[in-house]
């Protein structure tokens, strides 16, 4: 694998099998929640994936991150294939990749204050060192997330602080063991608008900070382009379209990423008379078409749709767009 990339995700799937009807008429329906997706992360890179409820990110990540095991797929990580690890090999590599949740509410125990929910992962996988070095490992961290100083937060327990608060002692658990890569699942979607831009501002810095790498999963794509180098746009458990985020923005090529950004006002600003793209209807992830996922939605759509899936075509500089009509696309955006 090239050694700029740290993480390489090949064909990755993962069905869920669905109970549906009544008690008595009780069937089985699949959900193809993840699709045969393929990306890949370059160190020190943010790479945004965003698309719409239901659309598949959070499996993605829960797959990548060895919370739930994939129906099929690679996933390479600095060269190993997780998916084949054991459990204990999983386990070491915990400190090594990290995930920062939803919601800090749930993701902090409420009986545990600060310095002990700090301290588990110091505990978990560096139980050999001095405890005065874990105490000044604890307190580096809280420092790392602008809380100081941090003696006056450390024997504060989660109800004691703010959501802000909160998802920064997330943040600092996420980093205390200085990992390789980082993924945050809608980071600030819980929180007040007024916390949300120091939380963003944070991870950018601790990113530049550690060299950190990656992964931010957001249904924002404001958020994405402030944040992330390429973003990939998932549909309906599918990656439609990939590349930079200057790209994704400025040119998208897949009428549904047109939609998403269409609608995004402070987006627009550079792109003058853009047409605005409104789409009907959602995500079905039990539905099974030999076609385009978007077609029942898509307002270019040409016979071809509906019965042949697209294949990935690179349009250059690392932008890529699974689309039958993304030409016409062009033409009528240009
Ligand atoms: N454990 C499960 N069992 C059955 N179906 C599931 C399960 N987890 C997720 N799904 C389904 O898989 C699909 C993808 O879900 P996922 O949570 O990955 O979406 P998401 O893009 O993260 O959405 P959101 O933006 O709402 O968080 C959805 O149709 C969801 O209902
Ligand atoms: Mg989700």
């Amino acid at each position: 694998m090239d050694n700029s990339i740290l993480l390489k995700v090949r064909d990755l799937k993962k069905t869920f099998v669905k109970k549906t009807g009544s008690i008595l008429n009780r069937k089985l329906q699949n959900v193809y929640a993840v699709h045969n997706v393929s990306f890949e992360i370059k160190k020190g890179e943010i790479l945004g994936i965003i698309g719409e409820s239901g659309c598949g990110k959070t499996t993605t990540a829960r797959m990548v991150m060895r919370l739930m095991k994939e129906t099929s797929g690679e996933i390479l990580f600095e060269g190993r294939d997780l998916c084949k690890l054991t459990d204990s090999e999983t386990n070491k590599l915990r400190n090594k990749m990290q995930m920062i949740f939803q919601d800090p509410y749930d993701t902090l125990n409420p009986g545990m204050t600060i310095m002990d929910i700090l301290m588990e992962p110091i505990n978990a996988h560096e139980k050999h060192l001095p405890y005065d070095e874990k105490v000044r490992r604890v307190k580096e961290a809280i420092e790392s997330i602008e809380l100081r100083p941090a003696e006056d937060y450390m024997e504060r327990f989660p109800h004691q602080l703010s959501g802000g608060q909160r998802q920064r002692i997330a943040i600092a658990r996420a980093v205390i063991l200085e990992p390789l890569f980082i993924s945050a699942d809608e980071p600030t979607s819980m929180l007040d608008v007024s916390v949300r831009a120091g939380i963003l501002n944070l991870l950018l810095e601790l990113k530049k900070k550690m060299g950190l790498t990656m992964m931010l999963i957001t249904h924002d794509l404001s958020t994405a382009s402030y944040m992330c180098d390429r973003i990939a746009v998932m549909y309906q458990g599918k990656i439609i379209e990939v590349g930079p985020t200057k790209k994704i923005i400025q040119s998208p090529s897949h009428p549904y990423t047109k939609a998403l950004v269409s609608v995004v006002k402070d987006l627009n600003y550079f792109i003058q008379n853009r047409e605005k793209l409104i789409l009907d209807g959602e995500v079905d992830a039990t539905e099974e078409t030999a076609g385009c996922p978007f077609v029942k939605r898509c307002p270019y759509q040409e016979d071809i749709c509906n019965s042949k899936m697209p294949k990935q075509e690179s349009l250059g500089a690392g932008h890529a767009v699974s689309c039958h009509c993304h030409s016409n696309l062009l033409e009528k955006t240009s």
